[in-house]
């Protein structure tokens, strides 16, 4: 049986127009994600991943193709899907609490529900006691889990996280990686998830996305077939470095002209 998607790309391109001058960044992608997958996205520099964050989220239409959630068009609506920006996007005059519940303030949810629902999340993911402190106060980490409570508050079945962990040290980032898995098997979440991390990539996901240089196509869809939960040990194992290494192929030969292409299951 064909199981339903959640989220489905189809066709979508994107030209942007400066100074007269025509680039193409995304051209006919297409990608579909079952409900409750985690799908992590890899490809070079520029190719126009967080272009087509955008597009899904609602935030720039494509210039051509579609988006559908759930069996519905939503290319040009805006808050479909929870959408983690790939800068960290706390606004430095509110405090952490009002930093979380920001998504909820926007939905028109009153401020007391909101911060009833903000409350146990801020406790269970360590950030109890840091509620009134403001982001500049925050150690990285903490900075990055309370934009990720943020997104998670705001309540949609799909999140988009645009290499939500880019800018941490290697011990943190594990911290946070299991802590999202975590998040995603408790709140049982579609997760689109971008990173130029190819083991954070891995360890997170059931499906991974590897698009070419830009304009960006899909290169290849590669299963992870490690079984959950996962551990830090998972990423010591041969499977886990011979998947690191088709990885690596594609995204060689998806970066300069002219290189060999080599391993995966390739689309194009
Ligand atoms: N608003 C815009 N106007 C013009 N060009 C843009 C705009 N946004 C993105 N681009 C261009 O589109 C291409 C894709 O950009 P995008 O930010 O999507 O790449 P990316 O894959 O997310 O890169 P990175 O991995 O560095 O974050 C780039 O060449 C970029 O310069
Ligand atoms: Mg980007």
């Amino acid at each position: 049986m064909i199981k339903p998607y959640k989220i489905k790309v189809e066709g979508v391109s994107k030209t942007f127009t400066s100074g007269g001058k025509v680039f193409p960044a995304l051209d006919d992608v297409n990608l579909t994600v079952e409900d409750g997958k985690f799908v992590s996205i890899i490809g070079p520099s520029g190719c126009g991943k967080s272009t087509m964050f955008n597009i899904i989220a609602g935030l720039t239409p494509p210039t051509g193709g579609d988006v559908f959630a759930d069996g519905e068009s939503i290319a040009g609506r805006a808050g479909y899907v929870g959408y983690m920006l790939q800068k960290d996007m706390l606004l430095p005059w509110r405090n952490i609490l009002d930093n979380i519940i920001l998504g909820l303030e926007v939905r028109g949810v009153p401020r007391k529900k909101a911060v009833g629902r903000a409350l146990p999340l801020i406790e269970k993911y360590g950030l109890k006691g840091f509620e009134k402190h403001y982001p500049d106060e925050l150690s990285g980490g903490m900075r990055q889990r309370a934009a990720l409570l943020r997104t998670l508050l705001y309540d949609r079945d799909i999140m988009l996280l645009d290499e939500p962990f880019g800018a941490l040290d290697a011990q943190t980032r594990l911290l946070m990686q299991n802590w999202l898995l975590e998040i995603w098997r408790d709140f049982g979440k579609t997760i689109l998830f971008v990173t130029h991390d190819i083991d954070e990539a891995i360890y997170l996901a059931d499906e991974i996305y590897v698009f070419t240089k830009r304009p960006g196509k899909i290169k290849a869809k590669i299963e992870v077939p490690i079984k959950r939960p996962r551990s830090a040990g998972d990423m010591t194992t041969p499977e886990f470095a011979g998947l690191k290494s088709t990885l690596l192929k594609l995204l060689f030969s998806a970066s300069p002209d002219g290189a060999e292409t080599a391993g995966g299951d390739e689309i194009d």
